[in-house]
């Protein structure tokens, strides 16, 4: 019988500061198109199904364990950080000898789980003890350099601080992606000198051992060196975002949506869009967002982990924040949901509304002027401009609920805990402190007295 394929153990490098940040964040927890850089890099593995991966966490420790909460990982604390190669080595304890390795550095945030896939498929078929990811840049500058030798063949990496005037000029860099024996490799990990500039044990040192040692060792030559970009500086980071929303934004439309100026839209990876949507510039969808087909959003608007049926307008902008907005309702401009609120089908959020945790009922229309907070509101109601829930005593919130075909005049208060019937009608300008009977008319007001010749006699004065 054959042996059974050895199980895929993955190891993330996340235990380093990031000093070239200036940070008091760590790197990996600085977000690359709105989500912590480190998770990129577990989502692209989890992709590949491992039967184990397993973190190395160690500066900010807890924070990390928190971003990456919902991800299948082990978590493992490398105490000082004495560089890349020990940084496996405190994984060791978890990794089966008979185990490929991947191992990946927490700071690749543009990898694709496609690239990851077929480096280990390669590795797996050349039996090499180490594989090597690496691809050619025209600015190399502070990557670890591939030395080859005279047959072409991987000998060395160097790093940018150790290398030669000559090393140097080599545009051939290390990736940061490495797969390998565990059973060859972690003997030779535990055999490492930090005899380099930096003081550090070196993961790239593996290559020539285990060359020494007879073993076979393989560069993989990448062909997209944009994927494989490591993450060091402010201005990396703001690349790699740049490069995620590029993507992104190539995927939509080529799946059928409209972007007026792509390079201006600014699309979370996670986000669901239909066919037929339009988006205007400076649109920003955050979260696992998801709009149907036919919607428009127009310039300035943000939609934060919301969630849009068909044929929704939403002009100039908006904030629509965890909330959920059915097919062809229109908002704004200028609108505000805040969490937990809802728009009915065919419903209308117009200038200067803003919804607390208010449901809005099918072909409800608040177009203007008003603070809809913890509400419920039936379909086919009219809210006036100016209408106000007051839902709020200095200590508690206090529902208003509004039945079927309420009809509230402009500049009313609705002052909670309080409910609308169905088919009342409520006075512009009315203080509604108590409950308003189906059908009937709820009128609170000062009554108006005309005073005759009062300007002119004013006037005169
Ligand atoms: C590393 C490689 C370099 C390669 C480059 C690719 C080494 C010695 N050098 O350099 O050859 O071209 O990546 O981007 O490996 N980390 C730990 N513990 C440590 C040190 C680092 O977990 O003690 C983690 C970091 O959090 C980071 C990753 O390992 O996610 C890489 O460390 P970094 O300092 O960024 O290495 P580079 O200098 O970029
Ligand atoms: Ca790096």
């Amino acid at each position: 019988m054959p042996r059974a394929r050895a199980p895929l153990t993955v190891v993330v490098l996340a235990a380093g500061q990031g000093t070239r940040m200036r940070s008091k964040t760590i790197k990996l927890l600085h977000a690359v198109a709105g989500r912590p850089m480190v998770t990129l890099a577990l989502d692209a593995v989890a992709a590949l199904r491992p039967s184990k991966v397993i973190t190395v966490v160690g500066f900010q420790a807890e924070r990390v364990r928190e971003a990456l909460d919902g991800h299948d990982s082990d978590f493992v604390l490398q105490k000082e950080q004495r560089g890349t190669g020990h940084a496996v080595l405190q994984a060791a304890p978890r990794i089966g000898s008979r185990a490929t390795l991947l191992i990946v550095n927490g700071d690749l945030p543009m990898i694709r789980p496609s690239t990851l896939r077929s480096f280990v498929a390669r590795h797996r078929r050349s039996g090499a003890a180490l594989s090597v990811l690496t691809t050619e840049l025209d600015d190399p500058k502070g990557y670890g350099r591939v030395v080859r030798d005279a047959n072409s063949r991987i000998a060395r990496i160097v790093e940018q601080k150790d290398a030669s005037t000559n090393e140097r000029k080599i545009r051939e860099v290390n990736a940061g992606i490495y797969c390998a024996q565990a059973s060859k490799l972690l003997p030779v990990l535990r055999g490492l000198r930090p005899d380099n500039s930096q003081r550090e044990y070196y993961i790239t040192d593996a290559v020539e051992r285990l060359i020494r040692k007879g073993e076979k060792v393989l560069a993989v030559r990448h062909g997209e060196p944009e994927e494989v970009l490591g993450v060091n500086t402010r201005q990396e980071l703001a690349h790699a975002s740049a490069a995620l929303y590029a993507r992104k934004a190539e995927n939509l439309q080529t799946s059928g949506v409209t972007l007026l100026d792509a390079t201006r839209t600014w699309i979370d990876p996670r986000a669901r869009i239909g066919r037929d949507s339009i988006l205007y510039p400076d649109v920003i969808i955050e979260g696992p967002t998801v709009l149907g087909t036919g919607c428009v959003v127009m310039p300035g608007s943000r939609l934060v982990r919301c969630k849009v049926g068909r044929d929704v307008e939403i002009k100039d902008h908006c904030v629509l924040l965890d909330s959920e907005i059915r097919d062809g309702a229109q908002v704004g401009p200028f609108a505000h949901l805040r969490p937990g609120s809802t728009l009915g089908a065919n419903s209308k959020v117009g200038n200067f509304v803003e919804l607390k945790k208010t449901h809005l009922g099918t072909g409800s229309k608040a177009p203007h002027l008003s603070y809809l907070g913890d509400a419920t509101i039936g379909p086919a109601c009219n809210i006036g401009a100016g209408t106000i829930t007051c839902n709020y005593d200095g200590t508690h919130k206090y529902p208003t609920t509004l039945a079927k075909g309420v009809f509230i005049g402009s500049d009313a208060q609705l002052v909670a805990p309080v409910t609308v019937r169905e088919g009342a009608y409520v006075a512009a300008g009315t203080t509604v402190t108590e409950d308003v009977p189906p059908g009937a008319l709820a009128i609170g007001r000062g009554r108006q007295r005309n005073i005759l010749g009062w300007v002119g006699r004013r006037k005169k004065k």
